[in-house]
């Protein structure tokens, strides 16, 4: 039987597939992946990610604003929001979360957590999945998520990078950890082994094309097509064949996304 993969969190719109998204389209369908997860990061991009999502049989699409985006936000970008969630080929609300990497002035983190609940509290009453962005905010994205009845929500923790306890308060909440091509990195041994002890069932893969490219392609754009690498590199790491964990993780992709 052949492989069968789900990339559950790409950017595949992105003005850096302009030049080859068919081609590049065709050497993920090669390399089995049939299903793609593609997200904005603010409103104008999830109208991108829609417009993209039709183009392609087994590509669906998320809206929402990324953390970094959370400036945007205005009176009128809620209704804007559920719109764009109302067209057939959305079905998670995404990417959203925290980032405090970039600049975490109180200002700034003060308008992230407001239009990150907005965005919860959203999906919670209209009824769709999340896909979550934590950098270097894992305490106050679980808090919040708790505090949101996160629970209802469910979704991913997208390029999971955390400690075991936080990785447990996100499985509490039914959310699946997002494994991306930061685990095939040499340096990073203590995540393949969070994720090892984690276990396959919580787990979905993903590229975050064009971003994170899995080692073999390092400094490289990345693309659908290599979440098959990742997915085999973390396979060999777990001792486990990389079919079973590609049918395991689209499975869960499934249920983490709510597609049927
Ligand atoms: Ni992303």
């Amino acid at each position: 039987m052949p492989m069968k993969l789900f990339d559950s969190h790409c950017h595949f719109h992105d003005k850096r597939f302009n030049d080859d998204r068919d081609a590049s389209f065709q050497r993920a369908i090669d390399s089995g992946v049939t299903r793609i997860l593609t997200l904005g990061d603010d409103l104008e991009a999830s109208r991108k990610a829609i417009e993209v999502a039709e183009q392609y049989e087994g590509v669906v699409a998320a809206a929402g604003v990324h953390p970094s985006n959370a400036r945007s936000w205005n009176e009128s970008s809620a209704n804007e929001l559920e719109e764009l969630l109302a067209h057939p080929k959305v079905c998670v609300l995404g990417e959203i979360g925290l980032d405090y990497y970039w600049d975490k002035t109180d200002e700034f983190v003060e308008i992230q957590h407001r239009v990150f609940r907005e965005q919860l509290r959203m999906a919670k009453r209209l009824n769709y999945p999340v896909s979550i962005h934590s950098r270097e905010s894992n305490a106050d994205v679980l808090t919040i998520l708790e505090e949101e009845d996160g629970a209802n929500i469910g979704g991913v923790l997208h390029c999971f990078s955390g400690s075991l306890e936080e990785a447990r308060r996100g499985l509490a909440l039914g959310f699946y950890l997002g494994v991306g091509g930061p685990v095939t990195y040499k340096k990073n041994d203590e995540l393949r082994e969070l994720l090892a002890e984690i276990g396959t069932e919580h787990l979905v893969v993903e590229t975050d094309a064009p971003y994170l490219s899995p080692q073999p392609f390092r400094g490289k754009r990345n693309e659908p097509a290599y979440v098959a690498t990742t997915c085999q590199l973390f396979a060999e790491f777990l001792s486990v064949a990389p079919e079973q964990m590609a049918e395991v993780t689209y499975n869960n992709a499934l249920k983490a996304l709510r597609i049927s």
